[in-house]
């Protein structure tokens, strides 16, 4: 990706990706390939650390993707390799075609546990093949790379089969991927988006009923920045399952299904008997489920001031009581909440570094870039996005 003049990175193409791609392929496999797919990442703009507790989520998907292009063989085996330029493991990886008897483990390299996860929880008959995978969304950033990962390896694998499911069955095969392959036991956000996403809008996914709304996000004069803050802190793995246990202990302590039922009246009438750090944990799910949906509800009478305050409400919650932050993310986010014509700024995604999302007028954008970049005690990159398609097909 290259640095565009503002201090903006372009996100490159979807087409000049796919080249990228099939020039790998034919380097490696000699031969075109002749099936291609796409799905993105994605940026949440509001309703973080709630689709584990059956609430609202406000993604959009992001015009980076990952692509995977391919042929089918008769060898039996899967070749797959990745164009990645920052794993530092091997980049080319084979197996048998797994059968009911010789089933697929996890296994090195780490990258490839996303191919081979959604390839076990694929729903129909497979074949083996040859596949060369390239993407555009930054890895580790916190934008749903892996999701992105998984749902292009499925709407490949359906082309290339001609098995194809629903779009939510689709979703779910992926996230059960992650939880079984790569050993994230993630909620429903990211491949439901990837699935899912329009451009022009983004998506009000109600993670119980997995019935979502699109609400368009197509104002001209707004922009949605994200911001990698280049950090990755190592928490990442450990804390997130201990989230959604604390979670899970505060809604059986007030007897609810889950924390999307349980009003914050309920919590502090237990509050006395509830662990402090548990009843943060508690308070900041139950705030930013309400605050989600109203934030849909405001962003489509565009009232983009509001949608902003609950923006940063949402920040300093996942700072102070759900505690995912760190000191990189609240710069960033600081930094941009001092630049006119920045409505509103948070991190996004899981935590612990990885992005912020701003929404911002567009004419600010220069400005802000200039405001963070000498804040900013790290180094930062910059991506102006706008709300774009899910996973689909390619030509070739
Ligand atoms: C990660 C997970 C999502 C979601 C977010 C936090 O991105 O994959 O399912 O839980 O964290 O909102």
């Amino acid at each position: 990706m290259a640095s565009a003049p503002g201090g903006v990175t372009e996100v490159c193409t979807v087409d000049s990706l796919l080249q990228k791609a099939i020039s790998a392929f034919e380097a490696k496999f000699g031969g075109k390939p002749s099936i291609a797919a796409c799905a993105p990442g994605r940026v949440n703009l509001i309703g973080e650390h709630t689709d584990y507790n059956d609430g609202f989520v406000f993604p959009m998907a992001l015009p980076m993707v990952t692509v995977v292009v391919g042929n089918k063989t008769s060898s039996g085996v899967c070749r797959v390799m990745t164009t990645a330029d920052n794993v530092d493991e091997p980049r080319a990886v084979e197996f048998p075609l797994p059968s009911d008897a010789s089933p697929l483990q996890p296994g090195k390299p780490s990258w490839s546990n996303y191919v081979k996860g959604v390839i076990a929880k694929f729903k129909g008959e497979l074949v083996s093949f040859d596949a060369v995978i390239a993407t555009s969304v930054p890895i580790g950033g916190g934008v749903s790379s892996s999701a992105s990962v998984e749902v292009a390896t499925y709407t490949f694998l359906e082309v290339l089969t001609g098995n194809t499911t629903g779009l939510k069955e689709k979703a779910l095969a992926c996230q059960k991927a992650e939880h079984d392959f790569a050993g994230m036991p993630c909620g429903i956000m990211d491949q439901f988006i990837s699935t899912m996403g329009k451009e022009g809008h983004a998506l009000l996914i109600d993670c119980r009923s997995m019935e979502s709304k699109l609400v368009p996000l197509s104002d001209p004069s707004l922009v949605i920045l994200v911001i990698n803050s280049n950090v990755r802190h190592e928490l990442t793995g450990s804390e997130y399952p201990t989230r959604r246990r604390q979670c899970y202990e505060a809604a059986e302590m007030l007897g609810k299904k889950s924390l999307r039922t349980a009003t914050m009246q309920e919590l502090n009438s237990i509050k006395g008997k509830l662990d402090e750090e548990i009843y943060r944990r508690a308070r900041h799910v139950i705030g930013e489920i309400e605050r989600t949906e109203e934030a849909s509800a405001v962003l489509q009478s565009g009232d983009y001031r509001k949608f902003g305050e609950l923006m940063v409400q949402s920040h300093q919650s996942l700072r102070d009581d759900y505690e995912v932050s760190c000191p990189e993310l609240d710069e960033l986010v600081d930094a941009a909440m001092q630049v006119d014509g920045v409505f509103g700024s948070r991190m996004t995604g899981g935590g612990f570094g990885g992005c912020t999302v701003t929404l911002l007028k567009k004419d600010a954008v220069p400005k802000v870039v200039e405001h963070v970049k000498a804040k900013y005690s790290g180094t930062a990159t910059f991506y102006v996005t706008s709300a774009s398609d899910g996973a689909r097909p390619l030509q070739i």
